[in-house]
This record gives C-alpha cells, structure tokens and sequence, in this order.
C-alpha cells in the first residue's frame, strides 16, 4: 500500500471510532439520570418510548467495544501499513521468514504457521507410510484413519462420504474399476487425474441406431429385460453397431478397457450414468466426459499414496465378498 492510502485507511477507521465515541458521550451529557415515566412524545404504531438514559451496562457495553476494537488494531494489521503487534509472527519456524518475506500476523501467515507445525508432527509418519508398499499401508489401523481423514476432506464432496460414490461419480468401494483397480493404478488414477472421453453417436448412428444399440447393452450384455416393443431385430442389428463402433473401447464382450476408462458395460449396477433404456440412449447419443481432478500438486506425493492405501482397503471387502 503507498502511504497515501495507508493514511487514509488509518485516518478513515480511528476517525470513525473517535467520532462514534464523541457521539456517545456527547448525547449522555444532555440526559437526566434518574428514571421517568414521561416519553419521548413520538409514537409508532401506538408504541412509545420512555425518556429514560441508556442503562449504565449497555452503556460500559460500547465504551468495550471501544476498547476490544483500539486493542484489535494495536495487535493486529487493520491500519494501513501497520503489521500489527501480535506475538509470534516474526517467522513460520526456527527462524524461517514467511513466504512474502514479511513479519506480522496475516490469514496467511496463521495457515503458514499452522502447516508447518503440522508437517512437523506428521511430516515423518507420512514419509513412514510412503515408504511402504500400499497394500501394507492398507493394513495399518493409523494409516486407515488419516486416509479416511483426507478423504473425507478432498474426496467426499464428489465420491460421497461413504465412497460409493453418486450420478456422475463412482463408487470406490467396489471391484468395478473404470482405470483399474490395482493398487499401482488407483495411485495413477488420484495422482494425474483421469478425463474419460466416451464419443457422442447420436450424429453418427441416427435415433435408430442409438436405440438398437441401446437394446443391445441392456438384453445381450447386461442380461436384462427390454422395455415393451423393442424386436429381436433391433437387438440384432444392435449388436453389429456395437462390433463394429463399440468395440475398439468396451471391447468384443462389453467388458471395458482400463486403460482408456471405459467401464464394463455388463455390470449396470456400476453405470455412473444411469442403467435405463432411456439413460443409456442419452449416454450414447451424447457421449459422456467425466473428469477426475488431478491431486499430486494439491496434496503431494505422500498423501497421496495413503489416500491411494484407504480407497484400495474400501473395496478389499468387496472383494472377499465377490471371491
Ligand atoms: C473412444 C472410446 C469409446 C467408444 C468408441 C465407445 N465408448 Fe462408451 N465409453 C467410453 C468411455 C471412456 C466411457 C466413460 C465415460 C465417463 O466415465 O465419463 C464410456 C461410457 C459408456 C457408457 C456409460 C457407462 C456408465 O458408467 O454410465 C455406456 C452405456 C457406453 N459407454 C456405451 C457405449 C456404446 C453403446 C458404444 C458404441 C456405440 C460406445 N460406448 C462407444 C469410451 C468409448
Ligand atoms: C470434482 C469431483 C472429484 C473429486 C474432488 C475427486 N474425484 Fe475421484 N473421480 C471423479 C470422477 C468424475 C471420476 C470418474 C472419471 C471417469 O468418468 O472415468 C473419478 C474417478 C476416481 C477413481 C477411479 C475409479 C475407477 O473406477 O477407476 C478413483 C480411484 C478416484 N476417483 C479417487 C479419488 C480420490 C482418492 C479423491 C480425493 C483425493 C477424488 N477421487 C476426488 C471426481 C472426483
């Protein structure tokens, strides 16, 4: 801030306080002590007022607010270019200046402080667990819990707070993986992010063709029954859009390619789109482009790796169930 405007923000705020202060005491001094049933001779709503002086209580009251808020601006930065008083906010720690080089206390400054307390409490059981194989992190009781910590903070508000996931977004909790479901790729997976790109074939095949194909997905490769109407001839011919257009992705039996997070389609319980004839016409006829954030910047690499340790442990259950 020039100095200009450091002055006029010190002038503007104390000027303010001084003022309201004035204000205060300037209109006790006019007033009677004692009480009095007489009013002010205004009334609103028939309601009126007494010409009574403000009770001594709420008066201490503002002449705190007085006080707290001249404190305020002595310890902390409000003036201008005043740092602010505040103990303890010379350095982050052990002497090392704040990223902007500056002491006083800033909002900053606090979050500063506050991770580097926090990396030092668990800056080496991170580096403990990182050094570690992700199935065996996946079996440590404490590894589980700061996992389920982190994910509850940056992944619930897409995943769910249970993971499995919404409209949208998968259910981690299962062995339906879209990328893969080793521990090396769920770490990938939450590393670098994932954008899924299903093609939209509405252009391409006509409502025809995406309904025929439709009917395919849902009798030939989820098993299920088709809506009313639909003919074996649809199905059919379904079936040679789906060799022919389908196939380089969800390969020859709907299983899904990993590698390109296309997901089995023989599994509809596991359609982040939705299972229905309908649902499926719209994922076809428009494709679909879901986005996992990349988290290896946000997070590092250490977090990462544990959170990698608390999804695979989710759908370790799973797993022996389905076994
Ligand atoms: C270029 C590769 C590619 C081709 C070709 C392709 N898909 Fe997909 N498909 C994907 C990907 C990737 C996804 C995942 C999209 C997402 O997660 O946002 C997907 C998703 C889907 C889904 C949604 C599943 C869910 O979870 O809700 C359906 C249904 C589907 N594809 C059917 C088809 C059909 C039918 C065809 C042929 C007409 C087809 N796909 C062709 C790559 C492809
Ligand atoms: C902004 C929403 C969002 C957030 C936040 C998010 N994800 Fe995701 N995630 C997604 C979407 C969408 C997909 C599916 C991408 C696709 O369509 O293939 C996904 C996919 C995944 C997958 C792959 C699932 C599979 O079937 O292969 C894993 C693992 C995963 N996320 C873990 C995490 C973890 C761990 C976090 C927290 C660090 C996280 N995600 C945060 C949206 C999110």
């Amino acid at each position: 801030m020039t100095t200009f405007w450091s002055l006029y923000v010190t002038v503007l705020t104390l000027g303010t306080i001084f003022a309201l202060a004035w204000l205060l005491f300037a209109t006790r001094r006019g007033q009677r002590s004692e009480a009095t049933d007489e009013t002010v001779g205004h009334s609103f709503d028939g309601i009126e007022e007494y010409d009574n002086p403000l009770p001594k209580w709420w008066f201490m009251l503002f002449v705190a607010t007085f006080i707290f808020a001249l404190g305020y601006l002595v310890l902390y930065p409000g003036l201008g270019n005043w740092k602010g008083l505040l103990p303890g906010y010379q350095e982050v720690s052990d002497g090392k200046p704040f990223a902007n080089g500056q002491p006083g206390w800033t909002g900053v400054h606090q979050w500063e402080k506050e991770m580097a307390k926090a990396d030092e409490k668990y800056g080496p059981i991170f580096a403990k667990f990182a050094a570690m194989p992700i199935e065996d992190v996946a079996k440590d009781p404490l590894a589980l819990k700061m996992g389920g910590r982190l994910f509850a903070s940056n992944c619930s508000v897409c995943h769910g707070s249970d993971a499995k996931g919404a409209y949208g977004f998968p259910n981690l909790t299962d062995q339906d993986w879209r990328w893969g479901g080793a521990t090396a790729d769920i770490e990938t997976t939450i590393k670098g992010g994932r954008h899924a790109a299903m093609p939209a074939w509405g252009e391409v095949l006509g409502d025809q063709g995406v309904h025929d194909v439709a009917a395919f997905v849902t009798s030939k490769l989820d098993g299920r029954k088709l809506p009313e109407g639909v003919t074996d001839e649809q199905v059919a011919n379904g079936g040679k859009i789906f060799a022919t257009t389908c196939v380089a992705c969800h390969g020859p039996e709907g299983k899904g390619t990993a590698a390109m997070g296309a997901p089995n389609l023989t599994h509809p319980a596991a359609f982040i789109y939705g299972s229905s004839f309908s649902q499926l016409q719209q994922t076809i006829r428009y494709g679909r482009q879901g986005q996992m954030p990349a988290q290896l910047e946000r997070l590092g690499g250490d977090q990462v790796h544990l959170l990698a340790a608390y999804v695979y442990s989710l759908s370790q259950g799973d797993a022996q169930k389905s076994e």
